[in-house]
């Protein structure tokens, strides 16, 4: 189990996906300013938000009638930054504008050029007990994970942050540190779900898509999580009912008992309910 995952720079990485070869070609990665940049622990929605993001760079790009449409020429890549094979960044040199990348990492750990060359940056945040769980349930099924055998001793993996990107509680602190810059907006997975026309305006207003009002609730619509999960089975197989699960709020209440409880919320008040994401978690609406 332990031969899953490597600590690279402090953190823990699952050796299936991410290597030290990876690590080290990003070195060579220059962002660009008009680079729309997705940050968001796993399990944070970052399917649901990378849908969107893609959906809104394909639909700009058509209603730029002067430019030609490279984004069908674009062979897919594997999206998250710090996933593929060490050649990636090369690649990624010749790729048209409005590059969409997608990560996990902690800010400290990404390449400088990002905050250097001002790349807009979306910031995920969930409830870390939604969050936690749907990671319980993802591990249980996803090979390149280390899996568990109980709730309980991923819990305790969850908290002292051996899981896969290390700890959600450490990379909210860091991220803490970032968002001061207006190239970096927070979201959460809570209020896109509440409204999710209100939270793709903002998203298009964040990146200056050009979008009319119809194509922007065409885009809410196509990122819905039934038609996401009704087209996974496409895009993702079997694999799509792993990945698309609830996509709902507060299922934590099926899993969490009162010690778990006791141990998250003790953590949240300790390293987060001071710092301006804690209070943007809710924390009291949604893990109480
Ligand atoms: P659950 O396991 O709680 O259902 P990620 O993409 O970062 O791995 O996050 C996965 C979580 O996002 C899953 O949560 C999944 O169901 C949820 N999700 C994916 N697409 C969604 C959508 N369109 N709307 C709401 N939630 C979605």
């Amino acid at each position: 189990r332990k031969d899953l995952i490597f600590t690279y720079k402090g953190t823990v990485y699952p050796t299936t996906l991410c290597t030290a070869e990876i690590f080290k070609a990003m070195e060579s990665f220059e962002a660009r300013r008009d680079d729309v940049i997705l940050a968001g622990f796993p399990k944070s929605g970052t399917n649901w938000f990378g849908q969107i993001l893609s959906d809104l760079i394909a639909t700009a790009a058509k209603n730029n009638k002067n430019e030609t449409n490279h984004h069908n020429d674009v062979p897919e890549e594997f999206p998250y930054l710090e996933i593929g094979d060490p050649e990636k960044y090369e690649r990624m040199k010749k790729l048209p504008p409005r590059r969409l990348i997608r990560t996990h990492m902690s800010p400290q750990n990404l390449p400088e050029s990002i905050f250097k060359n001002k790349a807009k940056i979306l910031l995920l945040l969930r409830n870390p007990k939604d969050l936690a769980t749907s990671y319980y349930h993802f591990s249980l099924v996803f090979s390149p994970f280390p899996s568990y055998e109980s709730w309980d001793s991923f819990f305790k993996d969850f908290m002292a942050g051996k899981v896969p990107w290390g700890s959600y509680f450490n990379y909210l602190s860091e991220w803490n540190k970032y968002i001061v810059s207006e190239n970096v907006m927070p979201v959460s997975f809570e209020e896109v779900k509440e409204n999710t026309y209100l939270g793709v305006k903002k998203i298009v207003e964040f990146f200056e898509f050009p979008l009319n009002e119809e194509e922007i609730h065409a885009v809410v619509q196509r990122s819905s999580f039934q038609s996401m999960k009704t087209n996974s089975k496409n895009t993702h197989g079997a694999f799509g009912d792993v990945l698309f699960r609830k996509g709902g709020v507060s299922d934590w209440r099926n899993l969490f008992e009162e010690k778990h409880n006791l141990e998250m919320d003790k953590m949240y008040k300790e390293h987060l309910a001071a710092t301006t994401l804690g209070t943007r978690l809710n924390y009291d609406v949604y893990c109480k």
